[in-house]
């Protein structure tokens, strides 16, 4: 959002103090059509909540609602706390993207709009005849991109536990005109993992939480395979914690490996990044 373009709508109506906190940015989720705003209002300006929320409506004219932030991602399912702060109480959009469409309520389900270079980055590594594994699969954003870009990919299996974005991925991958390519399955990927064919790639974009099911990957991924991996680092030391990780469960797996990418995906809070290893296995 650059230059805070929110300020210049709000500047008679804001103190001088007030405006240095208005947010920089925001998300938009949704199409032209019907999109909602998901911003978070700081602490100093609670009072201009609705205000500023107005300022929103009024430069994106497709925006109905706008959420407030009122807490960071939690739980399992990694949800926020979203506040109404104006509009249609129907959080519901159909997401575009690349020529995709995602429907998904950011209310019921995990969805970042500004991931969407990374889902293009993992989509055009994706080769023809290629059977893929999305761990944590949301409402499928990434099995969608990945289908897209590479029509000839064999088959894409998505395991996610919310049963919420279980069925949202299910219509989107309709919506698409993509369900021959796809197996959902609405259930725990350790569990999965246990019982399923072996693959020749696996995205794991749960960045809190992908190490813990590390095992999981190398348990299901073919000698050649690649296993995209998601960790939250500190800006000063960007890489080592992950990378540890991955050469420590290939040690117990005696997989041999390569790091062939060391990607900085996206700002995570203040000094840490959200970043993904591109991780061949050998052997
Ligand atoms: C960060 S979100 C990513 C969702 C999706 N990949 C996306 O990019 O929109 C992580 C997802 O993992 C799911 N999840 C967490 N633990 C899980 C588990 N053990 N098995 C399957 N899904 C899980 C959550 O419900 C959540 O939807």
């Amino acid at each position: 959002m650059g230059e805070r373009p929110l300020a210049k709508v709000l500047k008679d109506k804001l103190t001088g103090d007030e405006m240095e906190l208005i947010p920089r940015s925001y998300d938009i989720i949704g199409s032209r059509e019907k999109a909602v705003a998901v911003i978070e209002i700081p602490e100093g300006l609670e009072s201009k909540k609705i205000l500023i929320a107005e300022a929103v409506m009024k430069m994106n004219k497709n925006v109905r609602s706008v959420l407030n932030k009122i807490s960071g991602r939690k739980g399992v399912f990694r949800l926020e706390d979203l506040e109404l702060l104006i509009g249609d109480k129907n959080t519901e959009v159909i997401h575009k993207e690349y020529g995709y469409l995602i429907k998904l309520d950011p209310q019921k389900v995990f969805f970042s709009p500004r991931e969407l270079t990374e889902r293009q980055r993992i989509a055009n590594q994706v080769k023809s005849g290629e059977t893929v594994l999305i761990m944590f699969s949301g409402s499928m954003p990434y099995g969608i991109a990945i289908a897209k870009r590479q029509p000839l990919v064999k088959k894409i299996y998505g395991v996610e536990i919310n049963p919420e974005a279980h069925e949202y991925a299910k219509e989107n991958v309709m919506k698409n005109k993509l369900s021959h390519k796809f197996t959902l399955i609405n259930d725990d990927v350790r569990k999965v993992c246990t019982e399923m064919e072996k693959v020749d790639r696996i995205v794991m974009p749960y960045s809190v939480g992908a190490y813990q099911y590390l095992d999981s990957a190398f348990s299901c991924i073919k000698s050649g395979g690649t296993i995209h991996f998601y960790h939250i680092s500190p800006e000063e030391d960007m890489f080592s914690e992950a990378e540890s990780f991955v050469r420590s469960i290939a040690g117990d797996f005696e997989r041999k490996i390569e790091i062939l990418n060391r990607v900085k995906v996206l700002p995570f809070g203040t000094r840490y990044f959200k970043i993904c290893l591109d991780v061949k296995v050998l052997g």
